[in-house]
């Protein structure tokens, strides 16, 4: 219940231009600064510098250039352009190369066939160097659409490409399977929107049901499918569900965000699962930031601690 009212009350704060504004300009300022908690910095020099620290603990990493809902195809093709270039700097770097992306920040909410050409730019030069590509999943209007855009490209044979469900929506059984069908990668997360009750469930016992179903789901039937979660009544399902089916460890992963349970990250790697953490990075973090405040509304103490310090 408490964490219904947040996720809804962050939500609306989060499209709020006015405070998006204010707080790029102050969220971001220094080592201390509140935001840097959860996103790794500004440019993609940070976020490698962020990806090289992780990898040396024996993690690994996928990077996430921040942008969603873009208003005009200027800005779909400039979001574009600038994954490209983070693949080359993330190639120059030699960290792992592992990004991912949403697609209404390739335009897809503006027209989707101009957006899934711009997924195809992006694929393209990802296949070229190697790189694992993640379509992340948004809210529910986008559900089908973003495995429509997926599929499209699966027929086109691109595999270095995989999808997001989320365990709160009632259709995500039915879209395991559809993708074990196809052998494609799939993250499980529990959803961070806020949904209707049409189509998404409300309480944290169903959600958490639906998650467990669908992790046993794929990691049976599944293709190294990604455990994303920080929660750990759900890892230590999956490790007991693993074991009991003797999954190895190398057939799945584990994944976690950026600044958040670090300690469980650790715990994990050490006792040889693979673990990957998700590094959000670039200008756009407001939006990202506020669902992370809602879905832990214990973080608004933290934030409150770190403007307070900074005076
Ligand atoms: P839950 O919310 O039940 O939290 C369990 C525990 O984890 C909490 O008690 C707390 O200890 C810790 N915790 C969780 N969130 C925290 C926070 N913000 N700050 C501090 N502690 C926190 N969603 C989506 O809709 N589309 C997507 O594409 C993705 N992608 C994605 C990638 C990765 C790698 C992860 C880990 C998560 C996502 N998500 C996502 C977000 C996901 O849907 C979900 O909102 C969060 O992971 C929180 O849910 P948990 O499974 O962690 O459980």
């Amino acid at each position: 219940m408490i964490q219904t009212v947040s996720k809804t009350f962050f939500s609306t704060i989060a499209g709020s231009s006015g405070l998006k504004s204010l707080a790029s300009r102050y969220g971001m300022r220094g080592p201390r600064s509140f935001a840097r908690r959860f996103i790794a910095g500004e440019t993609v020099e940070e976020a490698i510098a962020a990806a090289r620290i992780i990898e040396a603990s024996g993690l690994q990493q996928t990077l996430d250039l921040l942008g969603e809902s873009v208003a005009n195809m200027a800005e779909a093709d400039a979001a574009t352009r600038a994954y490209i270039e983070v693949i080359d700097k993330i190639v120059a770097s030699g960290v792992g190369r592992n990004i991912s992306l949403k697609l209404t920040q390739l335009g897809l909410t503006l027209d989707r066939a101009t957006c899934v050409d711009n997924l195809r730019r992006i694929l393209d030069v990802a296949q070229q160097h190697g790189f694992f590509v993640r379509i992340d999943m948004e809210n529910s209007p986008f559900t089908q659409v973003t495995l429509d855009v997926f599929e499209t490209m699966w027929e086109q044979g691109y595999r270095n490409v995989g999808v997001v469900l989320q365990s709160c929506l009632s259709r995500s059984v039915a879209d395991a399977k559809r993708m074990n069908e196809l052998g494609a990668r799939v993250r499980i997360v529990k959803g961070a929107y806020k949904e209707p009750r049409a189509v998404a469930y409300q309480e944290k016992e169903q959600v958490d049901a639906a998650f467990l179903v669908i992790t046993k789901l794929l990691l049976s039937g599944g293709n190294y499918p990604a455990i994303a979660t920080h929660d750990p009544a759900m890892i230590t399902a999956a490790r007991a569900y693993a074991k009991e089916h003797g999954i190895a460890h190398d057939k799945f992963e584990f994944q976690m965000l950026f600044g958040i349970r670090r300690d469980l990250q650790a715990g994990l790697s050490s006792e040889g699962y693979n673990v990957r953490v998700y590094v959000p990075f670039g200008r756009e973090w407001f939006p990202y930031f506020m669902r992370r405040l809602g879905e832990r509304p214990a973080n608004i103490g933290f934030v409150v601690r770190g403007i307070l310090s900074e005076r």
